[in-house]
């Protein structure tokens, strides 16, 4: 999977999946899976370190995640986030960052919004860094919306957020990521663009999906938003398995002689 694929997908009707990731165990078992592409966002501030943003995330812990990703995700396309405002620091800032992230095994950067840093996606686009972009409801802008909020309600906010997913394809972006906006918008920028809308909270009728990977797979007990469907109760079936472990040592039953060393 590629950049070239990702349109390649649009082109042909077929849908394309991704899920985030933050680390090696995962990234192993990701690879064994049809999964599209994996994402290393900066949801790993909130999913792997507790704070209660993506704000926290910055660009060292980025590139621990992108790195531990990349050497278990064999064969799989690795999207890296890039953290807050390390796009829009200046030109040299933001590409350093991309450069860090490529280098740390990225086979391609997202990064919230457009306004105002157009000359960010163009340079990066023009120097053979694959940029995804990021419309709807901005994580990075909780602030500015009082919230996870969804976004583009009004008439006015929906052409908003098509102006920005067009000036993206403009600018030479391969995807867009549609987060929590109303279905009917994300469909009327599906086919307004020629590169894949991925959606997130954004309907079906968006060209591929992405959930956090611990959302999907049940482990989140506390998060839930319409749109996540928990495929497995992972909590359950892990917090399970550990009572039977406290319990197994606890009544002398494990180890068994089997596993031993003699
Ligand atoms: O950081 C993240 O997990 C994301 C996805 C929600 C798209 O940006």
């Amino acid at each position: 999977m590629g950049v070239s694929n990702f349109l390649q997908a649009k082109t042909e009707g077929r849908k394309l999946s991704m899920v985030t990731c933050y680390d090696f165990s995962f990234a192993r078992l990701l690879s064994k899976t049809a999964i599209d592409g994996l994402l290393i966002g900066d949801s790993a501030a909130m999913v792997m370190h507790g704070h209660s943003s993506t704000l926290s995330a910055n660009v060292e812990m980025m590139r621990g995640h992108t790195e531990a990703v990349a050497r278990g995700a064999e064969g799989k396309f690795i999207v890296a986030d890039m953290p807050f405002l390390s796009f829009r620091k200046g030109l040299v800032e933001a590409l350093d960052t991309a450069h860090i992230l490529m280098t740390a095994g990225a086979h391609a950067v997202k990064l919230e919004g457009v306004d105002g840093h157009e000359d960010v996606i163009e340079r990066m686009t023009q120097s053979g860094i694959p940029v995804m972009g990021h419309v709807g409801m901005q994580p990075q802008s909780v602030h500015t919306y009082g919230g996870f909020k969804v976004q583009g309600r009004s008439s006015a906010q929906a052409q908003a957020i098509l102006r920005r997913s067009k000036t993206l394809a403009e600018l030479g972006a391969f995807a867009v990521v549609l987060e929590c906006i109303p279905e009917k918008v994300a469909e009327e920028i599906t086919r307004a663009i020629t590169i894949p809308t991925i959606g997130i909270g954004a309907g079906a009728g968006c060209d591929g999906q992405i959930l956090v990977l611990q959302d999907l797979l049940g482990m989140n007990t506390d998060f839930h938003p319409k749109f996540v469907r928990r495929f497995v109760d992972g909590a359950h079936t892990m917090i399970t398995a550990l009572g039977e472990f406290d319990a197994a040592v606890k009544a002398g039953t494990f180890p068994t002689n089997e596993e031993t060393y003699r």
